[in-house]
């Protein structure tokens, strides 16, 4: 047996304390520099990079097996060149504030649409509160959890973009969460991109090929360009500033373009002109379906209203049943009829 002196008792403990401070400051310097490669991954992301390796930077995304089933290169094959302003980046946008199962399954079975029916728009986005990744599971209820997880199965199968948002900027004044307040937090993350088109969920993608005609049929006010009046004096496209204090919800379709001056990122947000012939009716209400004899033809994208309790309207709604059906397609096991707190 080795009799210890206190002294080298101390003098042991204190190494001790050194040796683990020092793995401990090394491990944080680890993480950060690892956060740090993933943001300049993000950052200097080329346009084109495939969805997958990009989610990466996701929280949601991040438990995502790899080796999952993914969709192909998406083709592109439908004619580009006949639409002129089909060159650039262009993505479509949902958003949530609210982890609503039903609606995240809505979005679910849009981005699922539109993988498989070939949209020429290279990118899907899914936009919501950082919350949603942070929460501890014991604080959220079984079916949303549940859809999260579908969410992010889904991420990897059809290619979608999740864009956590952190809103603590806005919770932390006092306001609540809004999808305006995630937008114009988030939009940011748009600069890679020419347009994002936004549309509201839920509802339901009746063609891609009309929806798409939405972004590249008529020429887009893309960044403000003096020299070009199509860029601030659009016929399709009205200037709708985002008033993240005034308005809680966007209008159910909302362009946003996003002018990248030197450091400076400028977004705008615009509303499709309705009485453009042949252009309004692309995405509409229910009631665009109701008109479907002579000249109108049936829209795009349909997106649903719902009543005072938050609920999507069964009456006046002739595509509740099929977008259910869509639903449980891609979210297999949740109740959609239940009703969540
Ligand atoms: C998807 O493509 C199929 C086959 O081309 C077509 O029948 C269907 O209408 C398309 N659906 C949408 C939502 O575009
Ligand atoms: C919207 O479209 C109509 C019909 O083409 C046109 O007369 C009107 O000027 C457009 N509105 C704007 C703001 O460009």
């Amino acid at each position: 047996m080795v009799l210890l002196t206190s002294s080298t008792v101390s003098a042991i403990l204190t190494s001790g304390i050194i040796c683990i401070s020092t793995i401990l400051l090394f491990l944080t310097g680890y993480a950060l520099q690892q956060q740090s490669v993933r943001n300049i991954q993000h950052a200097l992301r080329p346009p084109s990079t495939t969805p997958i390796a990009h989610q990466e930077h996701s929280n949601l995304a991040r438990n995502v097996h790899s080796g999952q089933e993914v969709l192909p290169e998406l083709s592109l094959d439908r004619d580009k060149a006949s639409y002129p302003g089909a060159r650039g980046n262009y993505a479509y946008l949902q958003l949530l504030s609210d982890p609503d199962p039903s609606n995240i399954c809505s979005a679910i079975a849009f981005f699922k649409t539109l993988a498989t029916n070939s949209t020429i728009a290279q990118d899907r986005l899914f936009m919501y509160p950082q919350d949603w990744d942070l929460a501890p599971p014991s604080s959220i209820s079984t079916p949303v959890s549940t859809a999260l997880s579908l969410l992010r199965a889904a991420s990897t199968k059809y290619g979608i973009w999740l864009l956590p948002i952190d809103m603590t900027k806005a919770t932390s004044a006092g306001y609540t969460v809004t999808d305006t307040k995630v937008l114009r937090l988030g939009q940011i993350q748009f600069m890679q991109y020419d347009g994002v088109l936004y549309v509201q969920t839920p509802g339901l993608l009746l063609d891609t090929e009309k929806l798409d005609s939405m972004l590249f049929s008529h020429s887009l006010p893309l960044r403000h360009d003096k020299s070009r009046p199509d860029s601030y004096n659009n016929e399709a496209w009205i200037p709708m500033p985002l008033r993240p204090d005034r308005d809680a919800t966007l209008p159910p379709v909302y362009l946003v373009t996003v002018n990248n001056v030197g450091s400076q990122i400028e977004a705008r947000g615009h509303i499709p002109n309705v009485s453009l012939p042949g252009f309004g009716d692309l995405v509409t209400g229910p009631w665009g379906v109701h008109e479907k004899k002579g000249h109108k033809s049936s829209p795009g994208y349909v997106y649903f209203e719902k009543d005072k309790d938050g609920y999507v309207q069964w009456a006046g709604n002739p595509l509740f049943g099929a977008w259910r059906a869509k639903q449980y397609d891609v979210c297999d096991g949740l109740d959609l009829d239940d009703t969540y707190e």
